[in-house]
């Protein structure tokens, strides 16, 4: 496994294997791998030739008042983790390599970046769009991998690569869970052991606005009144940004449950201590 720093180095090595005829896979994280990010790197290594990994914690995703300094950074049992699944290069910039000192172009999806985790996390989207953009065109992958525990993420950047016609298949992957439910999540690092045992509850009322629809509940309304209620009252948890019911393609927010076959997005985001976790399952009307 090579580790690559420089934009243009990275650039030419791409440029040089797509000559070749190889089939270039991306996954791009901001590292403190975890199983989550290896399930990815897994399904890439079996559709793509190359493997390209970035680890870059992007400082334009994250709000002026948000974790980008203390968020955690290991990039020896990263690169130890890669080497394991086979990764073949990752790419590893600095900031100043990725945005020089004058930076000024940013990328935004309008309206789908300013719902959900856009409303409290305001220029969130533009960070993560402009990254992976640049990204997407230093390394020139055929095949980009993201995590459906960022569903709101995925569903932007798809929007992002169709509406700008960018050559690159983005595959979306499953979300990988501990025993209990919780979704993998670098930031669960972050969490006090009391606060962990707490965590678990955003699956578990995920799960519960599934069996409330099994079981012939068709207003949405309510079901998101039940749940968001539910959530207030777990201790620990010391505010609900969202727990909505949304088409999980367009992201509109539904009101009533349709027939059978229906497919719904639920998602929620919540602060426990200081630390922010989302969490999102697809539920199908029966
Ligand atoms: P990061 O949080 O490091 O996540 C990198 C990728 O791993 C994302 O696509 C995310 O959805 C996926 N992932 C994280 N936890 C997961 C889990 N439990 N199961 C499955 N996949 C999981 O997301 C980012 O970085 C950044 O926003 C990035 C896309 C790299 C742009 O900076």
């Amino acid at each position: 496994m090579k580790v690559v720093r420089k934009v243009n180095e990275m650039s030419k090595i791409s440029s040089s294997l797509i000559t070749k005829g190889f089939v270039l896979g991306l996954v791009p994280t901001m590292g403190y791998l975890h199983e989550g990010h290896l399930s990815l790197v897994r399904l890439a290594k079996s559709q793509c030739q190359k493997l390209i990994m970035s680890i870059f914690v992007n400082p334009t995703q994250f709000g002026p008042r948000e974790d980008f300094k203390k968020y955690p950074r290991d990039f020896g049992g990263d690169s130890s983790k890669a080497i394991k699944e086979g990764v073949d290069y990752i790419f590893l910039p600095t900031d100043e390599e990725m945005y020089g000192t004058d930076y000024r172009t940013i990328v935004e999806v309008s309206k789908l970046s300013s719902i959900m985790c856009g409303r409290t996390r305001p220029g969130h989207f533009k960070g993560v769009c402009t990254v992976v953009l640049k990204l997407f065109n230093i390394v020139k992958p055929n095949r980009a991998y993201f995590g459906q525990k960022d569903y709101q993420q995925v569903v932007v950047i798809k929007k992002m690569a169709g509406d700008l016609n960018l050559p690159v298949d983005i595959v979306s992957c499953p979300i990988v869970r501990e025993k209990d439910g919780l979704a993998l999540s670098s930031r669960n690092k972050y969490l006090s052991t009391e606060e962990r045992k707490s965590a678990a509850a955003l699956y578990r009322q995920l799960n519960l606005a599934s069996e409330m629809i099994d079981k012939g509940e068709r207003d949405l309304g309510k079901i998101e009144k039940i749940i968001t209620g539910n959530l207030k009252k777990v201790k620990h948890i010391k505010k609900v940004d969202y727990f909505n019911l949304r088409d999980p393609v367009s992201l509109k927010e539904l009101k009533h449950a349709g027939s059978s076959g229906q497919k719904i997005l639920a998602a929620t985001a919540v602060w426990i201590g200081g630390t922010r976790l989302i969490d999102n399952i697809i539920i199908e009307i029966k």
